[in-house]
């Protein structure tokens, strides 16, 4: 198939790029480069050998867009390209909504010139707001908490009527839940600008040296051990999950699928102490810590009923926690300043 990949430098985009092309598939990636690295698309390169297109652009520019989609002619669409700092998007939120929804509506306008009809969104577990029960599926109603959040929860909504007007729609929401760890080769990986928002890289950044401990924020939750549990996914099945996502959005006989949103977690909850205790056992020393008050806007407990990808796609998450910090470490000691070396 030829998948147009946006975003396909970044993180998600890279690892799912590289399975994508393992796969067989053809592939083409957009991407500003706005938080990813051109080392990224080199690497995969090197490790698949495999060739695929690049367009450097934003998914706002228009004529960018369509010269891509007319060129390529892509047969499905994976939509990674977005901005989501959840922090950033409070202070500041209209970059979010240009980026994130006005950027989707014009990638979306330009597929419309085109016959492909089927499309994997990057959603997130950010959808579901305060969670009311656990597991979460995905029936748990949907909220909004943050402007990053919106921007999410607003796609959805108009790519389910998008499905609704026109029923050659196939389309799988996709809902992250925590994707950590990096391909095994340990040349591409998760490489933030700053200081990380996010509890694996910034841990990553303590054990390689380049911070001196970790910050967690808030042991008086209640939970085990009194710090925040979430659902941690590694990359690599995250990527998967993408695939099996779109063969499903092909397998429609004819028919599209219509829109549908598919949790992508492991079903575990991993506590903040867990983590950095399973991180010292991956790098072979323990990692210094600091409690810190609770981070505003956090929950206690998040997890994932994963079962409904298993159901209609046959996808479902095959990596340990040990095996998340393990390619986390091999990724950071191999590149201690990530791709900013090269
Ligand atoms: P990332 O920042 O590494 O990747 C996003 C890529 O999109 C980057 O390469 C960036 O340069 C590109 N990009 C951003 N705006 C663009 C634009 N206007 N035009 C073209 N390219 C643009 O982020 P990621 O972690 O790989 O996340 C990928 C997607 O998954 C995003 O949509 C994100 O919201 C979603 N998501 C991520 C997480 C997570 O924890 N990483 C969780 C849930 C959902
Ligand atoms: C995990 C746990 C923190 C950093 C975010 C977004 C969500 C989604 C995934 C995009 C929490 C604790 C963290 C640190 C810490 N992204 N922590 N010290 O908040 O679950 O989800 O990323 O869609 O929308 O909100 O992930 O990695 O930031 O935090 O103690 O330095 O680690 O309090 O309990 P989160 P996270």
């Amino acid at each position: 198939m030829r998948i147009l990949i946006t975003g396909g430098a970044g993180y998600i985009g890279s690892h799912t790029l590289l399975e994508v092309l393992n796969a067989g598939h053809e592939a083409h990636v957009i991407d500003n480069l706005s938080n990813s690295s051109p080392t990224a698309l080199s690497r995969v390169k090197q490790l698949t050998n495999r060739d695929f297109g690049f367009t450097e652009g934003d998914i706002r520019d228009r004529d960018a867009i369509q010269s891509a989609v007319d060129a390529f002619q892509p047969e499905a669409v994976i939509h990674f390209a977005a901005l989501k700092a959840v922090g950033k998007s409070v202070v500041d939120p209209m970059p979010y909504f240009h980026n994130n929804v006005y950027g989707t509506l014009v990638l979306l306008d330009a597929l419309r010139e085109s016959s492909c009809r089927r499309f994997a969104f990057s959603s997130s577990a950010t959808v579901y707001g305060d969670p009311q029960y656990l597991p979460i599926d995905e029936q748990h109603p949907l909220s909004v908490t943050n402007p990053y959040g919106r921007t999410k929860l607003q796609m959805e909504g108009i790519l389910e009527d998008l499905a609704r007007s026109d029923p050659s729609w196939s389309i799988a929401l996709l809902r992250y839940f925590n994707p950590v760890g990096a391909h095994a080769s340990g040349r591409i990986g998760e490489d933030p600008n700053g200081i990380p928002d996010n509890l694996m890289p910034f841990i990553a950044q303590v054990a390689v040296g380049r911070r001196e401990a970790l910050n967690v924020f808030g042991d008086d939750y209640d939970t085990a051990d009194g710090t925040g549990v979430r659902d941690y996914i590694h990359v690599v099945d995250v990527a998967r999950a993408h695939l099996a996502a779109v063969d499903w959005c092909a397998g429609g006989d004819g028919e599209g699928r219509g829109c549908e949103a598919f949790n992508l977690g492991t079903g575990r909850g991993t506590s903040v102490l867990e983590m950095a205790t399973a991180f010292g056992k991956a790098c072979g020393k323990p990692i210094p810590i600091n409690i810190a008050p609770r981070r505003p806007g956090d929950v206690a407990t998040m997890f994932a009923h994963p079962g409904k990808a298993e159901q209609t796609f046959g996808w479902r998450a095959e990596f340990s926690v040990d095996e998340m910090c393990q390619s986390s470490w091999n990724w950071q000691s191999q590149n201690p300043q990530g791709y900013s070396a090269e």
